[in-house]
């Protein structure tokens, strides 16, 4: 198929299947494999040569791990793209590509939380500095960087408090020192935003979320341009890096679906969202889409969508019990870790932890995955929430 000239629905459907090579099988089948066989010795030297395009060793990748990363490669805009046993995988991965002893790294205060403990302390321990950045700093970033800077990573919205980053202004200024651009995607994947197509040197993606969907399997990717590959593509092998066929399948089978989901979870979160902005409790409800969001003005120049991940800050003199009654009872907005898969989630955060850029000094963050059952449902659940909290004030 010629990937450039199709919109992302039709790719998000065809890219990376095969059918003629497989009986006609609609969806590509799962590979197990450590060992292959080679004809040969010369057959097998020639395969070690060209490790990374065929297969020639389970733990390089089965015929279902390529169909996933050229699935993927093809939907986000990218030359190729890696696959991995978890995003934080893929998150570690593509750092560790582009640093040695030495050098320094920049963060969105905002990033991933066990990605922040990953550069501030792994990678310290290394020789590795790493800078935590106002995720909305735009252009000043250029104050941060320095003679050793080697990344500019990005996350955008930011984890739990949704900030979008201004990415045209950081790529420039990354670009103008030869400083490495690494996103993680994952809220807008693989859907919503393209940022390869912004001038980002890899974009990482946890698939564990819409990609997969259904909250049964744990899956990263790194999409490169053709520039960064082969760092990205070697260190995941140094790392000793897998991702297991069946999971391969199951993230590809994701991916077909991922197009209607993501634009049902849209609708869901935002009908949520805008409920909840009327709501006496609610100080400020952090959704890309929503003009209270810092930084919406980026979400609406450069996104096509957004998906149904956001937070809402409650009232400063809410009380942490009062926060903990209302989730505690909640019967259908599940508490759990992780997000973008059918069902509905909630969780608190706690960006006053983490932060040292920006120190977080307002209420407490509930964050909020909008799932696909029916809409008044999920509101009354909420709105028995609501009087929890409001009976434990
Ligand atoms: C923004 C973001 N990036 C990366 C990850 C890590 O992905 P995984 O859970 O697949 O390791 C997460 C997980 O919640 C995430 O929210």
């Amino acid at each position: 198929m010629r990937s450039k000239s199709k919109k992302p629905d039709t790719l998000l459907t065809h890219a990376g299947r095969s059918p003629e090579a497989n009986f006609g099988v609609v969806n590509p089948p799962v590979y197990h494999a450590s060992t292959i066989l080679h004809p040969t010795v010369a057959a097998l030297e020639a395969a070690q040569k060209n490790r990374y395009n065929q297969v020639t060793y389970g733990r390089w990748g089965t015929p279902t791990t390529f169909a996933f990363e050229d699935a993927v490669a093809a939907v986000q805009g990218g030359y190729r793209a890696i696959a991995f046993c978890s995003g934080a995988a893929a998150c570690y991965a593509a750092l560790l590509a582009f640093v040695e002893q030495g050098d320094h790294v920049l963060l969105p205060d905002s990033v991933y939380g066990p990605v922040r403990g990953f550069a501030g302390g792994f990678l310290r321990r290394f020789g590795v500095e790493a800078t935590f950045y106002d995720p909305l700093i735009g252009a000043g970033i250029a104050d941060l960087m320095r003679e050793r800077t080697r990344i500019l990573y990005l996350e955008s919205p930011g984890s739990h408090t949704f900030e979008v980053q201004d990415v045209p202004a950081l790529v420039a200024c990354a670009k103008a020192r030869g400083i490495a651009t690494l996103i993680d995607n994952t809220w807008a994947a693989p859907l919503f935003f393209k940022p390869l197509a912004l001038g980002v040197d890899a974009e990482i993606i946890s698939a564990t979320k819409y990609i997969v969907g259904h909250s049964d399997a744990m899956m990263g990717v790194v999409v490169c341009g053709e520039a960064s590959f082969a760092r990205v593509r070697e260190t995941a092998s140094l790392l000793g890096n897998h991702a297991a066929p069946d999971d391969c399948y199951l993230a590809l089978r994701g991916l077909r679906t991922a197009g209607v989901r993501m634009r049902a979870h849209e609708a869901q979160a935002l009908a949520l969202a805008r409920w909840l902005a009327q709501r006496p409790e609610v100080e400020r409800v952090l959704h890309p889409a929503l003009p209270s969001c810092p930084g919406h003005e980026f979400w609406r120049r450069d996104f096509a969508g957004a998906s149904g991940l956001f937070s809402i800050v409650l009232k400063r003199d809410i009380p942490k019990p009062a926060v903990d009654a209302m989730l505690d009872g909640m019967e259908l907005f599940g508490i759990g870790a992780s997000w973008g898969g059918f069902e509905s989630l909630i969780l608190p955060g706690h960006p006053e932890r983490l932060r040292s850029a920006r120190p977080w000094q307002d209420g407490a963050v509930v964050r909020l995955h909008a799932g696909l059952e029916d809409q008044g449902d999920l509101i009354a659940d909420l709105e028995r929430g609501f009087a929890r909290l409001n009976a434990a004030r």
